[in-house]
């Protein structure tokens, strides 16, 4: 244990050492400052998110880090990558994220090119014994006093999502990083507020992790809990939105959210013909496992099932029984 924790302490500081350095060369390097501007990112939200550079070269961190360089939790941190025994910056020429966890401290980087839509567009820290994406969410040390404040938490897709939220007066917001979302993620942000909205890219991609999402709040969410999924138009992600048509037009979009039972619906009826009775009973199939694991939520998931009753036209009787639901007959 003592061990571990020497190590976990090694990481965390290596990290906060990389992480200052690529924030003073994010302020010595006019390409990255010039990306920055012509993204309508301000000086003071680079600040906020600790935003960085790190320089082109292969061996930047050899300046920062000397003889420890060659330390096998640089390696771990994946700040550096190793072939053939030799040794190489692992982030090269990329905007720089750091990812914070609930205390500050700085647990991994989000890394995006500089040029355009170069692939890959962006690189992630590997997960590390400080590092755990399914739990980590972006943003959550910066935006949690706001969640506090607004009662309610934000969840979008990336790193520039969050910072153009934040910066468009929406500093609630926050983003699961390069993963889906989780029942952990989900959990946490419940603890911090009763109001979560998913608000993902309109894309086809955006529009899977919301189903994902909503799989993941499913056997979370209790009965004074909601969830919220906002659709963009499939052009738009909120960074692009907010940039095209301003803060109220997102504020707008957060009025229209879909309310979980609304969505749930909407995907339960997507493709289907409900004068079949085949398409019917598909309705009532596809229901079922999302309605089995509201556990934490007995009101919602029994008025759900009266409406996946009616849309099916049976009775919830029925469907409570094909769900194996139904409360035994007292004698
Ligand atoms: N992502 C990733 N690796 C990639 C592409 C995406 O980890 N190769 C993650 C990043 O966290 C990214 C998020 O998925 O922020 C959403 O991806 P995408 O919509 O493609 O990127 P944007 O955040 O919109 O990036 P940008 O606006 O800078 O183009
Ligand atoms: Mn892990
Ligand atoms: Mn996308
Ligand atoms: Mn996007
Ligand atoms: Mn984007």
């Amino acid at each position: 244990a003592q061990a571990a924790r020497e190590k976990s302490k090694t990481l965390a500081d290596f990290m906060k050492e990389a992480a200052d350095y690529y924030t003073a060369q994010l302020r010595a390097t006019p390409k990255a400052v010039e990306y920055l501007r012509a993204r309508a990112i301000s000086g003071e939200t680079a600040a906020r998110f600790g935003l960085g550079y790190s320089p082109e070269g292969w061996h930047a961190l050899e300046e920062v880090f000397k003889e420890k360089y060659s330390a096998p939790a640089l390696l771990e941190a994946g700040l550096v990558n190793e072939k053939n025994g030799r040794r190489y910056d692992a982030f090269r020429d990329r905007l720089m994220f750091p990812i914070l966890n609930p205390k500050g401290q700085v647990i991994g980087f989000g890394a995006r090119t500089l040029k355009g839509d170069e692939q890959p567009k962006y690189l992630n820290s590997p997960e590390t014994p400080i590092y755990h994406k399914g739990s980590e969410l972006y943003g959550l040390f910066e935006g949690r006093d706001a969640v506090h404040e607004k009662g309610r938490a934000i969840v979008c897709e990336g790193y520039m999502d969050v910072i153009q939220l934040s910066q468009a007066g929406f500093p609630e917001s926050v983003a699961a990083l390069g993963t889906s979302i989780t029942p952990e993620h989900v959990k946490r942000l419940f603890k911090l507020t009763d109001r979560v909205y998913f608000s993902f890219d309109g894309d086809g991609a955006g529009r899977k992790a919301a189903r994902r999402a909503l799989e993941a709040a499913l056997p979370v969410l209790t009965d004074t809990q909601q969830a919220c999924f906002v659709l963009l138009p499939p052009e738009h992600d909120p960074d692009s939105l907010i940039k095209a048509k301003g803060p109220e037009a997102y504020e707008r979009e957060l009025e229209n959210a879909l309310t979980l039972s609304a969505f749930m619906k909407k995907l339960l009826l997507e493709g289907k013909e409900l004068m079949y009775a085949e398409e019917r009973a598909k309705l009532v199939a596809e229901a079922k496992p999302w309605i089995l694991s509201m556990q934490a939520a007995p009101v919602l998931r029994l008025a759900l099932v009266k409406e996946i009753a009616a849309m099916a036209r049976l009775q919830p009787e029925d469907v409570e029984r094909q769900y194996g639901l139904a409360s035994s007959p007292t004698p």
